[in-house]
């Protein structure tokens, strides 16, 4: 076997591995981290994109998913269960798919991208949608791990954040120190715990600083944002239609101990974050993961952020999962003209540019 080292071999060290461990791997981790030159000028900051998307899924779940599949092998357990908006349930069912295990996807019906759903499918994993919302969807599949013999890989398994702390690794290493500032979506609010946790452990062996963790919500499911529980959340940003994190402790200590914050961003935000990457630099990621980049402008328009320092957004999902929301923004109806060069020429600008 000749397959790329993935993160459970480049992060040995910093993982609960054993020998038995199986070094699964579909190539997760190593992403690009992208210098957002217009935004950063437009910001005064020196704003980098963590482009999670390029992940073998296309989100960072990968990172947490290929250790706590790998866990599960370890323990002889023959499937695993999650709850999910659709980056988990894709995830799970992926690395499942290697390891030879029974996937079962538990979604809140109709609240789930479409392409997230044409990869649990492919992946061969068994669907379950529920009439309710991802909280009801995550009750459900806790009570049915608690009793029968299948692995909840959502992240409330330890496993998963321990996984998903290599994303700060990373960018410490990508940046060769950590950044000022940390911008992320945050849902079930998982992923900020774990990157709380990568950078306390890098900082413990390397001497790096912590960033600032600024986490945001949608403003229609910011349970944490209004302190209690939202019994029925709100976005198009489906990724994070949640509105009762189970992370939500963890998450609270993370920016308490780091001086940061956790605010809300609303669609309107969102949308716009998810045209301007696109269109300004290149970037296409989902709308979940522009709730960072809506964050960190509201934050730095508010002058709240020093001028000149290093911010990193974590992308947190590719934006070809949301075709839907992608068509929904813009009126693309391309104009159909003969195969000739003229009629095309024309088609454009009228033929003048
Ligand atoms: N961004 C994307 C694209 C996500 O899919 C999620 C969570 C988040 C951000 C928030 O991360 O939950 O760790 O705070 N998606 C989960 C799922 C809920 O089922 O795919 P979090």
């Amino acid at each position: 076997e000749r397959n790329q080292p993935g993160l459970l071999t480049r992060y040995e060290a910093f993982l609960p591995l054993t020998e038995q461990t199986p070094r699964l791997t579909l190539g997760e981790g190593n992403t690009p981290l992208v210098y957002a030159k217009r935004l950063s000028e437009q910001l005064e900051l020196d704003i980098y994109l963590k482009y999670e998307g390029a992940n073998p899924t296309g989100s960072f779940k990968d990172r947490g998913m290929v250790l706590a599949v790998a866990k599960a092998m370890e323990s002889g357990s023959k499937a695993v269960i999650c709850a999910s908006t659709g980056n988990t349930s894709a995830s799970a069912a992926a690395y499942a798919a290697r390891a030879g295990m029974r996937a079962v996807v538990v979604i809140p019906n109709g609240y789930v991208a479409l392409g997230k759903l044409a990869q649990a499918t492919m992946y061969g994993a068994e669907i379950v949608a529920i009439d309710g919302n991802f909280d009801q969807a995550l009750q459900v599949v806790r009570d049915i791990a608690d009793t029968e013999p299948i692995t909840l890989v959502n992240s409330v398994n330890p496993f998963r954040l321990d996984g998903q702390k290599t994303g700060a690794f990373e960018l410490c290493e990508q940046l060769s120190q950590a950044p000022d500032y940390l911008a992320i979506p945050v849902g079930n609010a998982g992923n900020i715990s774990a990157y709380y946790k990568g950078f306390i452990e890098y900082a413990a062996t390397n001497h790096t600083s912590i960033p600032r963790l600024l986490g945001f919500q949608a403003a229609g499911a910011a349970p944490i944002v209004e302190g209690r529980p939202i019994e029925h959340p709100q976005t198009i940003a489906t990724a994070i239609r949640i509105g009762h994190p189970a992370s939500w402790q963890l998450a609270l200590t993370a920016v308490r101990e780091t001086d940061g914050s956790i605010d809300a961003v609303t669609d309107e935000e969102i949308l716009a974050a998810y045209q301007l990457l696109a269109r300004t630099e290149g970037v296409f990621a989902e709308p979940a993961s522009c709730a960072s980049v809506a964050g960190l402008i509201k934050r730095a328009k508010a002058s709240q952020l020093d001028k000149g320092k290093v911010a990193v957004c974590i992308l947190t999902g590719n934006g070809l999962k949301d075709p839907d929301t992608a068509f929904g923004t813009q009126s693309i109806t391309p104009t159909v003209v003969s195969a000739d060069r003229r009629a095309v020429w024309q088609a454009i600008a009228g033929g003048q540019l």
